[in-house]
């Protein structure tokens, strides 16, 4: 999400960017998709070339935190994990000047914990981008506890540059998307589980009957099976009522190692 983020930030809102993953090889495997899609949207004549040569001149990368000293907002896109999240948030409190908005591509953990990691809590902010980035229109925005209005205003008129809409939602676990997505999706999975119908059939269902590009199987896998449990269980967990209760498949396949698209398998092969 982190590559799609840079690219509609330099493509769309035509802003300076820089990559930062401790991983090179990430970095170089996100540049080459990023080219292509620069490249399919050339051939479709959306773009011209200099427009795609622009947005790649205004990307650099970096896998050291310290080059972000400079950055006026930073949007953190590492996977669900509170403490690592709150760990990067100290880290980037440290590095960063005292005016950096420092947004969280969270999908369902509180802002106002990841705010707390700083001395700033005024300038964090959650920023929930949907899956594809480049695609989809959507960013959720998540004020925490101590969030300012100036941040609040700067993170949506940034959103908008990006040729985002905005939604605003209250600090609480899923916002709203994951608050309604997941536990459709986590159904999907008890339909499943309880022999009910096949995944197929499950899928064509709601895919044909609530014209949705896709049925909630086949969603799961692309969004990842070890990132819906995360959110279901930050869910049930945080709410506490028991209608969250991930499903005991989704757990059995995550156990497994069956995530998803990204493993080749999960309610699906590929
Ligand atoms: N990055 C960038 N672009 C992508 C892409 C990707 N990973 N995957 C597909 N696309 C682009 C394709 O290049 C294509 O672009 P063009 O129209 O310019 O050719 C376009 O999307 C359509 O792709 P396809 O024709 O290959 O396939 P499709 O018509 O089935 O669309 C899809 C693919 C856009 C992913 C569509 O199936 C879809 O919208 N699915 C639902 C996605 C969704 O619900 N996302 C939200 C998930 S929840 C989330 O993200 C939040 C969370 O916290 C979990």
């Amino acid at each position: 999400m982190g590559l799609g983020i840079a690219l509609v930030s330099a493509s769309v809102a035509k802003l300076p960017v820089k990559i930062f993953d401790l991983n090179s090889k990430q970095i170089e495997k996100g540049l080459s998709f990023m080219d292509s899609l620069l490249e399919k949207d050339i051939v479709k004549n959306r773009i011209t070339r200099d427009h795609a040569n622009e947005t790649k001149a205004r990307i650099t990368t970096s896998n050291s935190i310290h080059e972000l000293s400079s950055a006026d907002f930073v949007i953190e896109a590492v996977s669900e994990n509170v403490d690592l999240k709150r760990k990067i948030f100290t880290e980037l409190d440290e590095v960063t000047h005292k005016d950096t908005i420092l947004a969280t591509n969270t999908s369902s953990i509180s802002i106002t914990k990841i705010a707390a990691a700083t001395k700033k809590p005024d300038k964090v902010i959650g920023m929930h981008f949907m899956n594809p980035v480049p695609v989809m229109k959507l960013v959720e925005i998540i004020p925490g506890l101590a969030t300012s209005d100036r941040t609040l205003d700067v993170t949506k008129k940034l959103a908008t540059s990006m040729g985002k809409t905005c939604t605003q939602s209250e600090d609480v676990p899923g916002f709203i998307a994951n608050r309604l997505l997941m536990p459709y999706i986590n159904e999907a999975v008890m339909v499943l589980e309880q022999g009910i119908a096949t995944r197929e059939d499950i899928d064509t269902t709601m895919k044909l009957g609530t014209n949705t590009p896709m049925g909630p199987l086949t969603l799961a896998d692309f969004i990842g099976l070890d990132t819906c449990l995360a959110i279901m269980k930050v869910l049930h967990n945080e709410i506490g009522d028991t209608k969250y209760r991930p499903a005991l498949l989704l757990q059995k396949y995550v156990d497994a190692g069956w995530l998803g698209k990204k493993t080749g398998r999960g309610f699906y092969e590929y």
